[in-house]
C-alpha cells in the first residue's frame, strides 16, 4: 500500500487541535485525511482545557474535533481524563474537603465520558472509541499530585467512574518510558493484575513511545512489550516520535542520521505487528511536522526532527521507513 492507513488493518493516528481542523490549514488536513484514520487531541480534551470551574465543563473544542472526525470517517481516542500535569488552576488550589475534591473529579470524569459517548457514526458506532483514563500515574510528579493525596484508591475509582458513564468505551492506562524502564512496566502490570483481581475495568495500555534513534534499545523495548502484551489487553503506541539530536551535535539533519531514523521507524512498525491482531489498538504519532513537535521546546533545541514530515509537509525518509515496516509481510 502507498499510504499508512491503507497498509494495515489497525488504525494509524495523528494528534490534532480544534484550531488546526478549523479550515485554515489545508495542508495539514490533506495529509491527515490521506494518511491517518485515528486522531488524539494534543491538548483540547485534557482536564485543564475542559474542566473550567466547579461542576462546569467546556467541551466545545473536543466537540469540534469529534465533528471533524465523524465527517471524515476517523476514530477519536480521548486523551486524557486525569493527569497530574493538566489540572486546572482552580482545582489545584481547591479549598474544599478531600471528599469535595473527590466529588469534583468524579463529576468531571463521569460528565466527560458521558458527553463524548453521545457522538455516533452513521452506522451507530461511537466516534470516541476510547479514553486514556489516567496518564502517567507512576512518577514522582504524579505521586506528589493532588489525586494521590486527596482521593484514596484514585486509580481504581477513575476507571470505575469512567465505566459507569459508558459501559463500552475502551479504557486505557497511558504512560511514558514503558519502552525502556522495567520497573515502571512492573508497576503497570501489577496495577492491571490488581484491577483484574478486583473486577476494576481496564481495556488497554498505552505506551507513549517517545523514543530516540540510538539510545532507545529495541531489545529492551521488545522485552517490555512482551510483558505488557501478556496482560492480554489492547496495546496502543500512543505518542510515537523519535529524537535524533538530543546531544545537539547537528545543525541540519544529515543523510546518515535521517537514514538511521528511517531504519528505526521501520523496526518499530515491524515490532508492533508482532502483537496479536486482536490486541492491536493502533499507532498514534505525536505530531505531523518536525517543526511543531513538543520536543523542540522540551529539549530547547530547534534542530530536532522527530517526526515523519518536514516543516513543509514533505515526506521524510522516516515516513518511507515506517511505511515499509507496515507493508512488510
Ligand atoms: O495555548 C497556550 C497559549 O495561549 C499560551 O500563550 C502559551 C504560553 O505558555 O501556552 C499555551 O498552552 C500550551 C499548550 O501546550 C499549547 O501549546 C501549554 O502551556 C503547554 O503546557 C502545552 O504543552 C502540552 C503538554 O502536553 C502539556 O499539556 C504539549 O503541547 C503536548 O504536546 C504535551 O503532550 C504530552 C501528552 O499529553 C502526555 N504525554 C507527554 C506529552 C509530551 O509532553
Amino acid at each position: 500500500a502507498t499510504t499508512l492507513k491503507a497498509a494495515v488493518t489497525f488504525p494509524i493516528g495523528m494528534i490534532v487541535s480544534a484550531d488546526r481542523l478549523s479550515g485554515n490549514d489545508n495542508n495539514f488536513t490533506t495529509v491527515l485525511n490521506k494518511e491517518f484514520n485515528s486522531v488524539t487531541a494534543e491538548n483540547d480534551m485534557k482536564m485543564a482545557s475542559m474542566f473550567t470551574a466547579p461542576n462546569t465543563y467546556d467541551f466545545s473544542k473536543g466537540d469540534a474535533i469529534v465533528a471533524y472526525a465523524k465527517a471524515n470517517g476517523i476514530r477519536v481516542h480521548g486523551h486524557a481524563l486525569v493527569w497530574h500535569s493538566s489540572i486546572p488552576n482552580w482545582l489545584k488550589n481547591y479549598a474544599g474537603t478531600d471528599a469535595e475534591f473527590e466529588a469534583q473529579v468524579k463529576g468531571y470524569v463521569k460528565a466527560t465520558v458521558a458527553h463524548f459517548a453521545l457522538a455516533k457514526t452513521a452506522a451507530g458506532k461511537p466516534v470516541v472509541e476510547s479514553w486514556d483514563v489516567v496518564n502517567e500515574a507512576f512518577t514522582d510528579g504524579a505521586y506528589a499530585a493532588a489525586f494521590y493525596k486527596r482521593i484514596p484508591n484514585y486509580l481504581v475509582k477513575c476507571f470505575t467512574w469512567a465505566r459507569e458513564a459508558d459501559p463500552t468505551v475502551k479504557l486505557f492506562y497511558n504512560d511514558y518510558n514503558l519502552e525502556s524502564q522495567g520497573s515502571k512496566v512492573t508497576e503497570v502490570v501489577n496495577m492491571v493484575n490488581s484491577f483484574k483481581a478486583n473486577s476494576t475495568p481496564i481495556d488497554g495500555i498505552g505506551l507513549q513511545m517517545h523514543v530516540d534513534y540510538v539510545t532507545t534499545s529495541m531489545s529492551t523495548l521488545a522485552a517490555n512489550l512482551t510483558t505488557i502484551k501478556n496482560t492480554g489487553l489492547l496495546i496502543h503506541f500512543s505518542e510515537l516520535d523519535m529524537t535524533v539530536n538530543i546531544y545537539k551535535d547537528l545543525t541540519t539533519l544529515t543523510t546518515e542520521r535521517s537514514n538511521a531514523q528511517k531504519a528505526k521507524y521501520k523496526e518499530i512498525a515491524v515490532l508492533y505487528k508482532t502483537i496479536p491482531a486482536a490486541q492491536r489498538f493502533g499507532i498514534t504519532f505525536w505530531g505531523m511536522r518536525d517543526s511543531e513537535s513538543w520536543l523542540l521546546s522540551f529539549h530547547n533545541n530547534s534542530n530536532e526532527w522527530p517526526l515523519l514530515f518536514d516543516a513543509n509537509y514533505g515526506y521524510k525518509p522516516a515516513y518511507n521507513g515506517f511505511l515499509e515496516g507496515l507493508n512488510q509481510q
